[in-house]
């Protein structure tokens, strides 16, 4: 069970509380495989999802999630909303909870945006993404991906490779798998390393092949362009050609190693195509399909925590 209103973070996340999350959604990947998806235990609320980023995965994942579970799900259309006349985030916040949801799933381009927002609204509220801050059901998938492949999510060697300083998913993933007591390593140039690299439970490697040595898993990150404004990387062939993941670099890992990478690909960047595509390695399309299962299973153990007819 979670006993919290919101999830803002795996910061926040007990072990015990993410392994409830992966347990049920076991029961969801079951329930999603099957002709008739539905099940009622949203059923009378309201869900709103509210993408201050652009997104594939996580958007159409909760929206199948709380449709599949029985919620009534409207997908706000920021970019014809009134926050193009310049409303605030809180003033937005404070406008959509006026009309009672029940639960806001809300990805922004700032940090600590969604706790911002979770301050001012009386409904759960799920973290779809703050800046480079924090994804946690990204790393929720992530976990039960890894566990469903390894029989464990435990004792593993994971390397996180590329853009770790731009990427809310590798933060997420650090701080589940340390709290699920696995080693973690990153790999990465410098200049995408944050400062506070030092004080963060990895090992830092700059080459590839050292730091996949003997990994169990390679989780591959995208290079995010769209947030660099100045010279993070010599040119982007160089940077592929020492941190894009092929099977040369590869071979170094495990020769049952995994390959994930939460997507959207930069094909020929951070992974070729030959790895991405190549099903005895890659789990990327698995993560997609363990994306909607774990959704349905936060949604609904967070609505467990709504207060029923008459309370305030
Ligand atoms: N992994 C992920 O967050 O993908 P989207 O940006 O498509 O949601």
């Amino acid at each position: 069970m979670l006993d919290q209103r919101s999830l803002l973070g795996v910061a926040d996340l007990a072990p015990a509380g993410a392994l409830a999350i992966l347990d049920l959604a076991e029961e969801y990947v079951a329930l999603n495989r099957r002709r008739d998806k539905k099940r009622g235990v949203l059923r009378g609320l309201t869900q709103i999802n509210l993408f201050f980023e652009p997104s594939t995965r996580t958007q159409a994942s909760f929206e199948l999630a709380g449709k599949r579970l029985g919620a009534d799900v409207m997908n706000m259309s920021v970019g014809s909303s009134a926050v193009k006349k310049g409303e605030t985030l809180v003033d937005t916040a404070v406008t959509l909870n006026a009309m009672h949801p029940d639960i806001l799933v809300v990805r922004h381009a700032m940090s600590g945006a969604v706790a911002l927002l979770a301050q001012k609204v009386n409904c759960a509220v799920v973290n779809a993404g703050d800046g480079a801050h924090e994804h946690p059901t990204q790393a929720l998938l992530d976990a039960l991906t890894i566990r469903r492949r390894k029989g464990r999510l435990s004792r593993l060697t994971v390397a996180i490779c590329g853009d770790i300083l731009h990427s809310r998913v590798a933060r997420s993933n650090i701080a589940l798998l340390d709290k699920m007591e696995n080693r973690v390593r990153v790999i990465a140039p410098s200049t995408l390393l944050p400062p506070e690299i030092d004080r963060w439970r990895v090992e830092v490697f700059h080459d590839m092949k050292a730091g996949l040595e003997g990994a169990d898993v390679v989780m591959m990150l995208r290079l995010q362009t769209e947030r660099m404004s100045g010279g993070f990387i010599p040119s982007v062939r160089e940077f592929h050609h020492r941190y894009g993941l092929d099977h040369e670099k590869l071979a170094a890992a495990k020769p049952d190693a995994i390959v994930m990478h939460p997507g959207p690909m930069n094909r020929g960047v951070e992974i070729d195509a030959l790895v991405a595509d190549d099903l005895e390695r890659s789990v990327i399309r698995e993560q997609v399909e363990m994306g909607v299962a774990v959704r349905m299973a936060v949604l609904d153990l967070l609505a467990r925590n709504i207060p029923g007819e008459g309370a305030a």
